[in-house]
C-alpha cells in the first residue's frame, strides 16, 4: 500500500452526496467575503501591530504587513484554484488528497487543525483580556480570579462554549450574528484610521526602517529565528531582518482567508463565489491593516506602543480614553467572529478527514435538523475551550503560522502538480503565470517559515511527530482510499 495513494477527483466530488454527510448549500458571494472579513481581521491587527512594531520593526511594520499580504495573495490564488475547480469541504486538506497524495494530505490536515484550534484558543485569550477590560471601562467588571490572568479562564472557555452552541445550531444563523460583528469590527478599523489621522507625528514615522539593532550578547537562543540561526548571521532585530521577522509574525493577521474554502461545500455558487469571496476579502484586509499600521505608528514612538493593546493605548496616549474605550468594544466583537470561523473551518476539516475515515467516521456525521457536523463541532468546542481556559498559550501565535505557511506551502506546489496530471478538468478559475506564480508563493512562505525562531521550529516538529504516530496507528490503515486499494471497491461509512 502507497502512502502517496490518492482519492480521484470525482470521488471527493461524489462522497459529498452521501446523505449521512450532506452540508447545506445557503452561502453566496457576500456571506462569504463577510465570513473571510470575519475570521481575518482580528487579534492580528488589535494586538500584533504593536508588538511586532516595538519589537522587530518600528514604523516598517507597515511593510511587513504588505510582505506578508504578498505571500497570502499568492497563496489565495492557488486556494482560489483548487475551491473553484474542486468546491468539497476541507480546503488544503482535500485538495491535496486527490493531486499530491494522502500521506501529504494528513500533513495538510493535521497542520491546518493547528491553524483553526490552536489558532482559536489564542484569539479567546487576547478576547478575554479586551472583554475584561471592556466590562471594566463600563462599570461591571470581572473577578480576577476566573479571568484572563488567573489559572483557569472561564471568561474565554464561556465564549467558546457559546460560539460552539450556535455553529452547532447552523452555519447560515451563525453568519448572520457574524455579519453584525463583522459591521461593529469594521466601523472600529475605520474609525481608528480615520481619528487617528489627526494625530500623526512625521517625526515618529523617520526613519521608517529602524536601524538594525545587534541582539545583545550575539548569541543564537531558542527565541532566535531559524534562518539567522542556519545561515550564521548575527541575530539583529530592526533593519531589513526585522522587517521580515515582523512579517512572520504579522502572517497572523491574515490568517483566515484560506478559513473561506473549508466552506466550500456550503456555497451555492462554489465555482464563481469562492474566489471572490477569498480574494475579496484579503484585498479589502490589506488595505485596512496597511493604512491602520501606519496612523499607530505614527501616533506613537514605535518604542512606546503597547504590545497588549496597541489601537485602544495609542489613542489613550495622545489624551481620547473615550475612544479607547469604543475601541475595545470593536476588539471584543471582532475578535468574537475570529474564534466562531476558526471553529467552523476546523469542524469542516476534520469533517473531510473523516469522511475519507482517516479519523473515526462516526464522528462526522451530521445532524438531521441543522446540517452541521455536530459531533465534530462540539468536541472541537470542548478541546479549544480547554486549551484557551487552562493553558498557558496567549503567545503561541508563531505556532499558528507555522502550521499555515505549511500548508500554504503544500496547496501552492499542488496547483502545477495537478494542472500536469488532470489538465482534462474544468477549471472556473486559474491562477494566472502557472508554474511561476504557485512556485514563488511555495517560496515566499518557505521564507516566512524560516524567519521564525527556532522555538516555533521545535513545537512544530513535536506536533508532526504527534500527527504521524495517529496516522500510523488509525489512519493509515483505516484510510477509505487505502481500503480501495485493496479490495477494489469503494467502501461506505
Ligand atoms: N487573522 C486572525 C486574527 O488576526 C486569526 O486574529
Amino acid at each position: 500500500m502507497s502512502l502517496l495513494r490518492t482519492k480521484t477527483i470525482e470521488q471527493s466530488i461524489a462522497d459529498t452526496d452521501e446523505p449521512e454527510y450532506q452540508l447545506k448549500k445557503r452561502l453566496n458571494a457576500l456571506d462569504l467575503t463577510v465570513f473571510g472579513i470575519g475570521v481575518i481581521i482580528g487579534a492580528g491587527i488589535f494586538t500584533l501591530t504593536g508588538r511586532a512594531a516595538k519589537a522587530y520593526a518600528g514604523p516598517s511594520i507597515a511593510l511587513s504587513f504588505v510582505l506578508a499580504a504578498v505571500c497570502c495573495a499568492l497563496a489565495a490564488l492557488c486556494y482560489a484554484e483548487f475551491s473553484s475547480t474542486v468546491p468539497v469541504s476541507g480546503s488544503a486538506y482535500t485538495f491535496s488528497y486527490f493531486s499530491i497524495g494522502e500521506i501529504f494530505a494528513w500533513i495538510i490536515g493535521w497542520d491546518l487543525l493547528l491553524e483553526l484550534m490552536l489558532g482559536a484558543s489564542v484569539v479567546a485569550q487576547g478576547w478575554s483580556t479586551y472583554a475584561k477590560l471592556f466590562l471594566e471601562e463600563i462599570g461591571l467588571g470581572w473577578p480576577d480570579s476566573i479571568g484572563p490572568d488567573s489559572n483557569v479562564n472561564v471568561l474565554a472557555m464561556l465564549l467558546i462554549l457559546v460560539l460552539a452552541t450556535l455553529a452547532t445550531i447552523g452555519i447560515k444563523e451563525s453568519l448572520r450574528v457574524n455579519l453584525a460583528l463583522v459591521a461593529v469590527k469594521l466601523f472600529v478599523v475605520l474609525f481608528v484610521i480615520i481619528a487617528g489621522l489627526f494625530y500623526i507625528k512625521a517625526s515618529n514615522l523617520t526613519p521608517f526602517i529602524p536601524p538594525s539593532v545587534p541582539a545583545k550578547s550575539g548569541d543564537v537562543t531558542i527565541t532566535t529565528p531559524l534562518f539567522q540561526a542556519l545561515f550564521g548571521f548575527t541575530p539583529s532585530t530592526f533593519g531589513v531582518m526585522g522587517l521580515v521577522s515582523g512579517a512572520s509574525l504579522v502572517f497572523f493577521a491574515f490568517i483566515g482567508f484560506d478559513v473561506v474554502a473549508t466552506t466550500a461545500e456550503e456555497a451555492k455558487n462554489p465555482q464563481r463565489d469562492l474566489p471572490r469571496g477569498i480574494i475579496g476579502s484579503l484585498a479589502i484586509c490589506t488595505v485596512l491593516y496597511v493604512a491602520v499600521c501606519i496612523v499607530i505608528t505614527g501616533m506613537v514612538k514605535y518604542s512606546d506602543i503597547s504590545g497588549e493593546a496597541a489601537l485602544a493605548e495609542a489613542f489613550k496616549s495622545v489624551g481620547r480614553p473615550g475612544f479607547a474605550t469604543l475601541i475595545s468594544a470593536g476588539a471584543v466583537a471582532g475578535l468574537t467572529t475570529v474564534v466562531l470561523t476558526l471553529m467552523i473551518g476546523a469542524a469542516r476539516v476534520v469533517f473531510a478527514m473523516s469522511r475519507d475515515h482517516l479519523v473515526p467516521a462516526k464522528l462526522g456525521k451530521t445532524h438531521p435538523k441543522f446540517g452541521t457536523p455536530y459531533r465534530l463541532t462540539i468536541g472541537i468546542g470542548i478541546v479549544v475551550a480547554i486549551v484557551a481556559g487552562v493553558t498557558p498559550i496567549g503567545k503561541l501565535e508563531e505556532m499558528v503560522n507555522i502550521g499555515t505557511l505549511a500548508a500554504f506551502t503544500l496547496v501552492s506546489i499542488a496547483v502545477p502538480l495537478l494542472r500536469r496530471s488532470r489538465p482534462d478538468i474544468e477549471r472556473a478559475f486559474k491562477v494566472p503565470g502557472n508554474p511561476v506564480v504557485p512556485i514563488l508563493a511555495a517560496l515566499i512562505c518557505i521564507y516566512l517559515m524560516l524567519n521564525l525562531s527556532l522555538e516555533t521550529w521545535l513545537r512544530f516538529a513535536i506536533w508532526m511527530v504527534l500527527g504521524f504516530v495517529f496516522y500510523g496507528l488509525y489512519g493509515y490503515r483505516k484510510s477509505r482510499a487505502g481500503e480501495t486499494e485493496r479490495t477494489g471497491e469503494s467502501t461506505r461509512a
